[in-house]
């Protein structure tokens, strides 16, 4: 995915763009999760999602970017990210579904997601989307002024090894705001002390993919979904957070 090469460190104007557009992205992401229940179609949420972006005043920024044909990506059980809504791929009791919004919103991008099950779901799946959501909020932790990018990757990755969970290494978290993708990437994994350092008007998106099984991944024939190559469940979860002057990160996509 194209990204900008250098750090965009905002001014306290652009900042105040990413809140608003982080804002509605974290309002958009929490109503599709309210609509997630068994016999809707992906296609459906995504048709929601949209009229709920033209509700609130802002656009997807996915429809159109490098070709996505859809508003949102909503990736089910197998898929870890980048899922295209289908009419024909209906959610059922127990099925794990990564709902990614991204829009934008007067000049700023806002772009957040979570994973929700369908139903109760299982001990298992359970378990797994706490030490997923375990994993982010220990990337964020990390997220301090002074710290370095590697930090934030190492934090996702020791929670991930310990519950024995895949690490997807081909995609990656990324600045975000002016552009959906800027630099610095953030790996999910790596060394601590390493990598861009982290200061004041930065904003980040953490997102930690992580698999039941093997790490690796394909991309299914429409070019988007990536899926485990294993077939083995899938958990992605995201949100998008400025580096403060010193302390813990200003959360921008609010759950
Ligand atoms: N929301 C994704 C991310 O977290 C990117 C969407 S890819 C697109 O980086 F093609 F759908 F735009
Ligand atoms: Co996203
Ligand atoms: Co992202």
């Amino acid at each position: 995915m194209k990204r900008s090469e250098e750090i965009v460190y905002k001014t306290p104007a652009q900042l105040q763009g990413c809140r608003l557009a982080g804002e509605k992205a974290a309002e958009v992401l929490r109503i599709v999760c309210e609509a997630v229940r068994p016999g809707v179609s992906t296609k459906e949420l995504d048709d929601f999602a949209a009229r709920t972006m033209r509700a609130l005043g802002c656009t997807s920024a996915d429809f159109g970017y490098c070709g996505y044909p859809a508003q949102t990506c909503i990736s089910v059980n197998d898929a870890v990210i980048h899922g295209v809504p289908r009419a024909d791929l209906v959610l059922k009791d127990g099925d794990l579904v990564s709902v990614d919004v991204t829009i934008a919103f007067d000049g700023f991008v806002g772009d957040n997601a979570r994973t929700v099950i369908v139903g109760e779901g299982t001990p298992e799946t359970r378990a797994f989307v706490e030490h997923t959501e375990e994993a982010l909020r220990a990337g964020i932790d990390a997220a301090r002024a002074g710290n370095r990018v590697g930090d934030i990757s190492h934090a996702v990755e020791v929670v991930a090894n310990k519950y024995r969970l895949g690490i997807v290494r081909e995609y990656v978290g990324h600045g975000c705001g002016v552009d959906m993708h800027e630099a610095p990437e953030i790996p999910n994994f790596g060394p601590s002390r390493r990598g861009p350092l982290l200061r004041e008007g930065m904003v980040l998106c953490i997102e930690p993919m992580l698999t039941l099984g093997s790490r690796r991944i394909r991309t299914l024939a429409d070019g988007w979904t990536v899926v485990t190559a294993d077939g083995s469940l899938a958990c992605h979860t995201e949100q998008m957070l400025a580096i403060s002057p010193s302390g813990p990160a200003e959360i921008l996509t609010p759950r």
